[in-house]
């Protein structure tokens, strides 16, 4: 989300509104990994935004971007240069080479799950690549400095400690969010910081992480049609997000496909060449 200057109280979700949000971040998980697998040079950000609505119709849900302030449809697809909150487009054709973004978010029993993988179509070259493995790091990194008693600026300083030595940077002007009834809660999730900074995190607090990564500068452009944000050197940019909660002990993934809440990543999509991925 864009970053705001208005702030409310977080909220502490209770169980039966933890396991609505268990529902909602496995089917959003299930949805962007069954989009994903069907992405192929050729297809227009239109056709996903068809596989959205079908799985949506499908299970009887809601994609949670129809209608929200206005935007025009169900997912967002942001390709090359684009950052996020890419609008599908018919006149869009995925090409070999290019990256391409998903970002689902759908609403199960009244709570939110969102959930973004960047992927490549068909092969991407190593410099391409690179982007995607520290991108996914970075993620991975900020969920993992999740755990009660830890603070916001810990998520972000481990993220900015993944991507900075990499020669990338951290887009400051979109952040994750706290999730629930509502598309976007407080907090807001910087995915920089410095460690030991900000607000405690307690036990039942769900939020995402969602950092975006650029290959150039961090600034960020909106286009006329009031939504799709681009780099400002239009050089690339990657996301990976998931949506969480802060538990007793730690984390749980809600956005994944096993039951214990454990890291994967985002749609089950492994940038080529990620270290530890199954098969690298
Ligand atoms: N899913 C995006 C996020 O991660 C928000 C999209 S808002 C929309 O916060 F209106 F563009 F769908
Ligand atoms: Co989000
Ligand atoms: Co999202």
């Amino acid at each position: 989300m864009l970053v705001s200057s208005r702030a409310n109280a977080v909220q502490i979700k209770n169980e039966s509104n933890l396991e609505a949000m268990r529902r909602a971040g496995r089917l959003a998980s299930e949805c962007l990994a069954w989009i994903v697998e069907q992405v192929e040079p050729g297809m227009t950000t239109l056709d996903i935004d068809d596989l959205q609505m079908g799985f949506a119709r499908d299970r009887g849900v809601k994609p949670a971007p129809l209608g929200y302030r206005g935007f025009p449809r169900s997912i967002c697809t942001s390709v090359n240069e684009v950052i996020c909150h890419g609008i599908p487009d018919r006149n869009v054709t995925l090409r070999e080479g290019d990256i391409v973004g998903i970002d689902v978010t759908l609403i199960v029993e009244g709570f939110h799950g969102d959930t973004a993988a960047t992927i490549a179509v068909g092969q991407v070259s190593e410099e391409v690549a690179h982007l995607l493995c520290v991108t996914l790091q970075a993620q991975r990194r900020g969920v993992e400095a999740v755990r009660p008693g830890a603070r916001l600026g810990d998520i972000g300083a481990a993220i900015q400690s993944t991507v900075e030595p990499e020669g990338f940077s951290v887009v400051r002007d979109f952040v994750g969010h706290g999730i629930g009834r509502r598309f976007h809660e407080d907090p807001q999730v910087p995915h920089y910081g410095e460690s030991g900074r900000g607000l405690r995190l307690r036990p039942g607090m769900t939020f995402t992480v969602e950092p975006m990564i650029n290959v150039g500068v961090p600034d960020v452009e909106i286009l006329e049609d009031g939504w799709t944000a681009v780099t400002g050197d239009r050089q690339l940019s990657a996301q990976y997000e998931h949506t969480l909660e802060v538990t007793a002990d730690g984390v749980r993934i809600l956005t994944v496909q096993n039951d214990a809440g454990d890291w994967e990543p985002p749609g089950g999509w492994w940038p080529p060449g990620f270290p530890g991925a199954p098969g690298a």
